[in-house]
């Protein structure tokens, strides 16, 4: 065991374990478990497939070898046997059979939004990808945040997901997925988280310079956690407090707010920051410190390729001082306590 042990240790790694991880098949909700469940039945049926197949090509190749010091020959050439066919043709229909059943079955369970045992105590969450990057709108509560959506563990959440501008796709490999966003159409999801958790996103379809880095989170808690964070949303982030944070705020309201929102009611064209402190990353993917906020204020596109903000720091006005206190203003807005 121990000669294999990097072997193991590189497997576990690459897996990507946990609900952090990118796994689909460690399901942490019910959607996820009903995908992974038909991966391995077509998966399994593939490695019998494959294994048979494989037995009697070997069982060919040796049976059938030249032999040393045998002459050339053809062995007998059997033409049209009803049964060989009759065979050949049964097999993968009964194969097809029962891999059609579960799939046609689950395909609509598990897309099911709309009947009443699924709508009656689900969340709403309308889901816009942008080059690059998620905006998550709650219509019921008129609330709106982005890069980390919230949910309530143990709830259906049906996403309605659309698009702005190319052809993105949403996914959250351990609560399950994944559905196309098509911008000037609305696709549906239906997911429901067994633990809470924060649990990683990722878009699935190739959609420009930085689709690696389109990640997201949705962060499953209790449902009294998911009804005073709905409330505290509506009430608006706290108030910075020292003078460093207030500047950061004036300038702010003078350089980013044309297409930041930092009250939820507000859907912007960039990101709404409402609850920016309380996020898992930045932009979605890099790690949530100040110096990290300070480097994608500077220059954006050098963190993210194609990303749409303009560089603050490389060719405008802003100087790393000023950056600095609009970074501190961004980490004061929180509505956790
Ligand atoms: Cu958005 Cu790939």
């Amino acid at each position: 065991v121990l000669r294999f042990l990097p072997l193991i240790t590189l497997l576990a790694l690459l897996s990507g374990c946990g609900k952090d991880g990118v796994s689909a098949l460690e399901p942490f909700g019910e959607i996820a478990r009903e995908q992974a469940k038909l991966m391995i039945i077509s998966f399994s049926i593939m490695i019998i497939v494959v294994l048979v197949v494989g037995i009697i090509f070997t069982y060919v190749l040796v049976k059938f070898r030249k032999r040393k010091g045998q002459e050339e020959y053809i062995p007998r050439q059997v033409e049209g046997s009803a049964v060989l066919e009759i065979i050949w043709t049964v097999i993968p229909i009964i194969l097809l059979a029962i891999l059609a059943v579960p799939t046609v079955a689950k395909t609509f369970s598990t897309s099911d939004t709309t009947s009443k045992s699924v709508t009656k105590d689900a969340v709403v969450i309308n889901v816009t990808a942008n080059q690059f990057w998620w905006e998550f709108e709650y219509p019921d509560d008129k609330v709106v945040t982005a890069e980390d959506a919230v949910i309530p563990t143990g709830r259906n959440v049906i996403f309605n997901i659309t698009s702005k501008d190319v052809t993105h796709s949403f996914w959250v490999p351990a609560l399950g997925g994944k559905v196309d966003a098509n911008p000037g159409q609305t696709t549906k999801l239906r997911l429901k988280a067994d633990e809470n958790g924060t649990y990683s996103g990722r878009c699935a379809e190739l959609c420009g310079a930085s689709h690696a880095l389109m990640y997201f989170n949705v962060k499953a808690v209790s449902n009294d956690d998911y009804k005073a964070w709905i409330n505290a949303m509506k009430d608006g982030a706290s108030e910075p407090t020292t003078a460093s944070a207030k500047e950061g705020q004036a300038l702010f309201k003078n350089n980013c707010m044309s297409c930041h929102a930092v009250d939820s009611k507000d859907a912007g064209i960039a990101p709404n920051l409402e609850n920016f402190a309380d996020r898992k990353n930045i932009a979605g993917f890099l790690d949530h410190n100040k110096e990290n906020l300070e480097k994608w204020i500077w220059d954006p596109q050098a963190e993210k390729p194609g990303a749409l903000m303009p560089k603050r720091g490389v060719n405008n006005n802003l100087t790393k001082d000023q950056i600095k206190q609009i970074a501190d203003y961004l980490f004061t807005l929180s509505v956790e306590d």
